[in-house]
């Protein structure tokens, strides 16, 4: 949701920026823009994607080793030149790149228009660069002074970089609730909303916490101080990620690359928690808090989209292997509703990248309320990872396709090792069952590798079922949020409508959807209801529906029935969804691909929701 990228040093500024601007490019793609210093403050800002930056700058001076880049999904004010970060103070002295809302714009914006200050853009972050230069201009303040000032007057969330043009050896960074990162190269200074633009130059950073202000200057200098004016000395991490990380390595689209990633990255979210010669499994993050989770009242999941179909399953599998009571939440809701959480409730965020604003604010409530809060998270360092009083991370690396698939499955693979692990403390499963389980959760890898060979099979489903306008998705039990997770694939990559349904829920309502034009993808891998879910694929086959049903390997019955089979390994019930989910995917790649559409980057969307 907006990438911030900056850099001060004695390097040429624009490349870094530029390069920075297309990693981060999968936070959002309405605009992209610079601001240059070097005795003139240049900015160069223009709607639609990097590259389209990058034509209109060609031929331009951008020769400046101070400067900042911003890309844009747009909250206040369509996506146009104008609205384009960075945006500049009034004097034409002052840029800024901002990510986040400033939630009492409005009313700065009278305040300041009654002050003389006229306004070019609809945005919020162009009412705080006036602020600041309101300040500025006042009290005759530092920059960085201004900048504090300022903030000390916001409500909302934000990320910053401020440029002075006449304090040109100077950023100044803050951040509240939207992450920011400070790397600290041999002598110069990088800035990003990640540290995906960071790594190739350093893997030194300091995570910027809420209320933080950064002074960072050209001749090697950072202080950091909060908003209160208190001085903090800064925590220097060091990032693990390798630049091949963030490259395609040779597959079309990121997401493509992620999907065949599976394999490696649910054995590495296994990695040291699970090994079943020994027969054990071990969150070492949760372990502290181990008595306060066998015994808690009820578990509470929170989380949104893709990562909220995870919890759906964890509900699935902790109530049936450890018998807890599970409520999954929606965090935008959880956070609004009033609920009813107690200390002995745990309150699970899941969230690829660590920074959802609903599920940091449902995470806030929760703790408020005195629930143990506990992050399963991709993103190292995000906010949601220091916030939780327990966490684990599902090492599923970078993901930079906007359409989660590695991450879900990472989840999925953290949650079922939780749900298990909860099993064996309480005594809920037989031993045996447990052995079982742990030995097959083991084999998912390799049984992921051999079904990623049905590719070519799927890529043909996809051809026919390509220019659909609707599609349904039916899934039971552990598959059931399997179907909500493959419809909600196909339309935000390929803008084709799909639900997914309980399948026995069919019959209550979207069975009048249906006819021949009507794709009807069923997960019917189930062992416990296998005869169901042959009951509900015959009835949208009596009313001229077609079938694309996922099957389990040498099922004999459902390919008489269904117009097409694609079959996943045989696994126990429980661990069902790691494979069933990857046909899914495959599909809604190769159905965006045929229909033209930008598949690591659909329409309006962000990889990182950071706002409501
Ligand atoms: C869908 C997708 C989104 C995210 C959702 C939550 O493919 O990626 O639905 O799952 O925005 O994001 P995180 O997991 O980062 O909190």
């Amino acid at each position: 949701m907006c990438g911030i990228v900056a850099y001060i040093g004695k390097k040429q500024a624009y490349p870094i920026l530029i390069k920075g601007l297309r990693r981060l490019e999968y936070r959002g793609y309405d605009s992209a823009g610079v601001a240059l210093l070097n005795g003139e403050l240049n900015v160069f800002k223009r709607k639609g994607k990097v590259k389209e930056l990058e034509n209109f700058v060609e031929g331009k001076n951008l020769d400046a080793t101070v400067g900042i880049g911003h890309t844009r999904w747009a909250t206040h004010g369509k996506p146009d030149d104008i609205n384009a970060h960075p945006h500049s103070s009034g004097n034409g002295r002052i840029s800024l790149i901002h990510n986040g809302i400033i939630e009492n714009y409005a009313v700065l914006k009278t305040l300041l228009e009654k002050e003389g200050h006229t306004f070019v853009s609809e945005t919020d972050t162009e009412v705080l660069v006036h602020l600041i230069e309101e300040y500025q201009n006042r009290e005759n303040l530092p920059i960085e002074e201004a900048v504090r000032m300022a903030l000390k007057k916001v409500v909302g969330a934000y990320a910053i970089v401020v440029m002075d043009k006449q304090d040109p050896d100077k950023l100044v960074a803050a951040r509240k609730a939207s992450p920011l990162v400070i790397g600290i190269g041999e002598d110069d200074f990088f800035i990003g909303s990640d540290a995906t633009p960071i790594i190739e130059y350093t893997n030194k950073v300091v995570y910027l916490n809420d209320e933080e202000i950064a002074v960072i200057t050209k001749d090697g200098d950072l202080q950091i101080k909060t908003i209160g004016n208190v001085e903090h000395t800064p925590f220097v991490e060091h990032v693990e990620m390798e630049i091949e990380m963030l490259e395609k390595g040779g597959y079309d689209y990121f997401m493509l690359k992620e999907i065949y990633q599976q394999p490696a990255t649910i054995a590495d979210c296994m990695r040291g928690r699970l090994n079943a010669e020994e027969g054990w499994v071990f969150l070492g993050g949760v372990e502290e808090h181990s008595n306060r989770i066998i015994n808690a009242d009820r578990i509470i999941i929170a989380a949104c989209g893709t990562s909220w179909h995870a919890g759906l399953i964890a509900e699935y599998l902790i109530e049936d292997l450890a018998r807890i009571p599970v409520e999954v939440e929606y965090a935008s809701e959880l956070r609004y509703r009033n609920p009813i959480i107690t200390e002995k409730d745990i309150v699970i965020a899941l969230s690829q990248s660590g920074e959802t604003a609903d599920t940091m604010a449902a995470l806030e409530l929760s703790k408020e309320k005195g629930a143990l809060t506990y992050g399963i998270v991709n993103v190292v360092g995000s906010s949601i990872a220091r916030f939780t009083d327990a966490g684990s991370y599902i090492h599923a690396g970078p993901e930079i396709g906007v359409a989660s698939t590695k991450a879900f499955t990472g989840q999925v693979t953290l949650l079922t090792m939780l749900a298990l692990s909860l099993a064996h403390k309480r005594g809920t499963i037989s031993k045996s069952y447990f052995q079982q389980l742990v030995n097959e959760m083991e084999n998912i890898p390799a049984k992921v590798e051999k079904l990623l060979k049905v590719n070519p099979q799927i890529e043909f489903i996809a051809g026919e079922i390509k220019d659909a306008t609707n599609a349904l998705y039916l899934g039971r039990g552990y598959n059931f949020p399997i179907a909500l997770e493959g419809a909600l694939k196909l339309k935000e990559i390929s803008y084709i409508h799909a639900e997914g349904y309980p399948a026995a829920e069919m019959k209550h309502g979207p069975i009048a959807l249906i006819d021949e034009n009507m794709p009807v993808i069923v997960i019917a891998t189930n062992k416990s209801a296998y005869e169901k879910i042959v009951s509900n694929i015959q009835e949208v086959k009596a009313r001229k529906g077609m079938v694309i049903a996922i099957v389990t390997e040498g099922d004999k019955v459902i390919g008489k029935i269904a117009d097409y089979t694609i079959e996943i390994p045989d696994t126990d019930e429980p661990l069902t969804p790691l494979l069933s989910v990857i046909p899914l995917q495959l599909l809604s790649y190769h159905i965006a691909v045929m229909r033209e559409c930008n598949v690591d980057q659909p329409r309006n969307l962000a990889k990182s929701v950071t706002v409501e």
